[in-house]
């Protein structure tokens, strides 16, 4: 099994798939975690506290970490096993499709800038709140604002008040719309879903899970750069 996975080229697209769907999956429960933001600052705060530096909090990010290095790691394995099989000609597709084929050629660098968003974003976001509470501090000093770890609201209204970080993020998200709109696709076509009567259908549930991710998170920081004033961020912290 190991050398199933290891070894032949669709048991690495199937840790790719599979690796691919707990990400997707972690995503949307993300999105949806933030979403309360926009109802109830006091459950969206409540809900980091919930996942704070709990153990099934730190389990879950311990899986979290494992699930992106799987994933990454096969992404360039299968990048080099493509270049070695077919030379410059690696990204050539037998099906052309419209609005997915610039995206399955530069799903790599599409990946990679998804990767180096994610970590500006753990230095903003997770930095300030589960490490926190892993070094067994307070609070956090953000711009100039006292933020304890589990207040997660402020943390968001200070973050995307912001207009650089704003713009960065909808870049970011944009890039992961992208990565997206191929890779959920991809996931099912892994697993025997490549038909003609499939085709279709899950290029158009790729694209409706992809948007539907875009706009759930870029709501949230939009939403914050508009609302938040030094007054707002000040309250929320008192
Ligand atoms: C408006 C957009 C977003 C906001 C406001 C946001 C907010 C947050 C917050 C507050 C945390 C810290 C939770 C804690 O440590 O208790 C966090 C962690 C995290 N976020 Fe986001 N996030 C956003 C978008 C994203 C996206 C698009 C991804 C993935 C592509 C992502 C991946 C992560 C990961 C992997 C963690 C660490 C989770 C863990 O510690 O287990 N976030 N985010």
């Amino acid at each position: 099994m190991s050398c199933f996975l290891t070894n032949s080229s669709l048991g690495k697209k199937l840790v790719m798939s599979i690796s691919g769907c707990f990400l997707v999956l972690f995503i949307l429960f993300h999105m949806a975690m933030n979403l309360t933001m926009l109802f109830s600052w006091e459950a969206y705060n409540a809900i980091c506290e919930f996942l704070g530096a709990n153990w099934y909090a730190l389990a879950g990010t311990v899986l979290l970490a494992a699930g992106v290095a799987v994933h990454f790691i096969y992404a360039f394995i299968l990048t080099i096993d493509n270049y070695r099989a077919r030379g410059k000609q690696r990204y050539a597709v037998t099906v052309q499709e419209k609005g997915v084929s610039w995206a399955s050629k530069n799903m790599l660098v599409l990946g990679v800038i998804v990767i180096l968003g994610l970590g500006l974003h753990l230095v903003h976001f997770w930095s300030k709140m589960q490490l926190v509470e892993i070094m067994g501090m307070h609070n956090s000093l953000v711009a100039d604002y006292n933020v304890a770890p589990t207040n997660g609201a402020a943390l968001m209204m200070i973050s995307f008040s912001n207009p650089i970080n704003v713009v960065l993020y909808l870049v970011w998200f944009a890039a992961l719309w992208f990565h997206l709109t191929h890779g959920v696709w991809s996931m099912f076509q892994t697993v025997g879903f490549a038909n003609d009567t499939w085709y279709p259908r899950l290029k158009c549930l790729a694209n409706i899970v992809a948007t539907l991710i875009f706009l759930g998170f870029a709501v949230v920081a939009v939403y914050c750069y508009f609302v938040s004033t030094p007054q707002l961020i000040e309250s929320m912290l008192a």
